[in-house]
């Protein structure tokens, strides 16, 4: 059994497990211009996972997580305001260092470096990253939107992931030369890059971050495009 990772455009993925379950990250599909016209509406949703409170990253998540009752986690505040603003029932909120299981996927938030608030201004808690363990196979790590930082030496460490989804497109993250560095410190073999593309401003390219890290397998799938793990 292996994981699937299928890219939606943006920092959008659908993971589905070797367990089963069909789980959404940072889902902004209505209005993600890379989206594929075939995966805007999705048919199953069984969890949500959100890094922070831009709406490039919430997306639809309080639609989905009503339409299908999918269990959403999200950084503490986060979830306080899906919860109390929104109305989710389901909504799971850990904060940094925190892990919880979803069906028995394991997803523990860590850290990262960036802002965030909705899109009407509200504080959404600190930004996150996300490692994903299914349980079975290779574990995963969104790192959400940041810089690089000294510490994701510590995701390493700690968590051992194999595969990172890293930003790259810059202006609002790191771009390849910072996301070379981070692949350095995460010591994975394994890169699917995101957050690139969408938007003019988010000019980085796997092929920059191909060059610059050149013992790393650079993922490179096109939105819609599903990649066994
Ligand atoms: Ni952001
Ligand atoms: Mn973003």
């Amino acid at each position: 059994m292996t994981t699937t990772l299928t890219w939606l455009g943006h920092a959008a993925f659908r993971v589905d497990t070797p367990g089963g379950k069909r789980i959404y990250v940072d889902p902004f599909l209505n209005g993600n211009p890379k989206c594929p016209e075939s995966e805007v509406e999705p048919e199953r949703v069984d969890a949500i996972l959100i890094t922070h409170g831009h709406g490039d990253h919430v997306g639809d998540t309080v639609a989905l997580a009503g339409k299908f009752g999918a269990t959403v986690v999200a950084p503490v505040e986060l979830a306080d305001w899906l919860q109390g603003k929104q109305g989710l029932e389901n909504v799971l909120d850990p904060n940094k260092g925190g892990t919880v299981d979803v069906d028995g996927v394991r997803v523990t938030l860590t850290h990262a470096q960036h802002s965030s608030s909705n899109n009407d201004g509200d504080y959404t808690g600190e930004p996150c990253g996300l490692v994903v363990d299914p349980g079975d196979g290779p574990k995963l790590y969104f790192a959400g939107d940041t810089n690089v930082f000294g510490d994701m030496a510590l995701v390493a460490r700690l968590y051992s992931p194999d595969v990172a989804v890293l930003p790259i497109g810059g202006h609002y993250t790191m771009d390849p030369r910072e996301a070379a560095v981070a692949l350095e410190l995460l010591g994975v073999s394994r890169c699917v890059p995101c957050h690139y593309g969408t938007f003019p401003v988010l000019t980085g390219t796997p092929a920059e971050l191909r060059e610059l890290a050149p013992g790393v397998e650079i993922l490179e799938p096109q939105p819609g495009e599903s990649i066994e793990l």
